[in-house]
């Protein structure tokens, strides 16, 4: 996919969608060769490559950064970057400031979490000609609101209010909506619902396509296995193999070789 409106034409024809969350050029490389359909930048970024324990610090210098590093690794496929922790919050301004910076780095869409009192911010940037992708569910930059990284929408009141918010960002003009950590009945039900695609992630098979953190689905952290994700390799057990036989030839004498080496 190369633009927002390919998405859209995914879901149209029943295609699923396959995104994944990168944060630098080498692996952005990678995913550029093979059919993945997006990227999303996502402010996991904080998490991932900074060592953070949640989402909160990632600020814009650091979501500018890893975009534009991202899209200098991406070629033309389809990148979404995070609106990081308050971002479109300080008024339309500084909202507006930085769903440009975004872009220059490299977005063709911005992701914004949460619906409740964002909608007319959302449509605002929409109206201004930039793509807004939604998130809805566990949105990670309210976990301290949310009280822990659980599942949402359990409960009927809150299905209905999640369900809601899907309609409100539909209207406000977002052209996809990510649904994060929600029973799949749910996300089942958002997705007839809605007519724009749902890229879902702990969300079960019914949504239009799924999202998962690159880092995760390479099994590159054993100590996080959550419930919805599968590791498609075990690449920290790959990788530290590596290591282990380059620190073994550099000990033992046998790297570099003379071939190696410049006469
Ligand atoms: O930040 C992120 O990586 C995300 C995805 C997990 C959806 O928001």
């Amino acid at each position: 996919m190369k633009h927002p409106s390919d998405m859209i034409a995914a879901r149209a024809a029943g295609r699923p969608i396959s995104v994944v969350t990168c944060y630098d050029a080498w692996s952005a490389r990678i995913i550029a060769a093979t059919d993945i359909d997006c990227v999303l930048v996502g402010d996991s970024a904080a998490q991932v490559m900074h060592g953070h324990d949640t989402t909160i610090p990632a600020d814009l210098d650091m979501m500018c950064l890893h975009t534009a590093a991202v899209r200098r690794g991406l070629g033309d496929r389809l990148l979404v970057a995070d609106m990081p922790f308050l971002a479109h919050r300080k008024g339309l301004e500084p909202t507006m400031e930085a769903v440009g910076r975004l872009a220059r780095a490299g977005a063709q869409a911005v992701k914004i979490e949460g619906a409740a009192g964002s909608l007319d911010t959302i449509r605002w940037i929409v109206d201004s000609g930039v793509a807004v992708m939604g998130h809805l569910g566990l949105t990670p930059q309210s976990i301290h609101k949310l009280g822990g990284y659980r599942v949402q929408g359990r409960q009927q009141a809150a299905a209905q209010r999640l369900l809601e918010d899907a309609r409100g960002l539909e209207q406000a003009g977002c052209f996809a909506l990510v649904l994060e950590c929600v029973p799949a009945e749910l996300g089942k039900q958002i997705t007839a619902e809605v007519g724009i695609p749902t890229i879902g992630i702990g969300a079960g098979p019914h949504t239009s396509g799924q999202v998962l953190v690159l880092w995760d689905l390479l099994g590159m952290d054993p100590s996080f296995r959550p419930h919805f994700l599968r590791t498609f390799l075990d690449g920290f057990a790959l990788l530290k193999e590596g290591l282990e036989r380059y620190d073994a030839e550099v000990k033992a004498g046998t790297f570099p070789s003379a071939e190696e080496s410049y006469t």
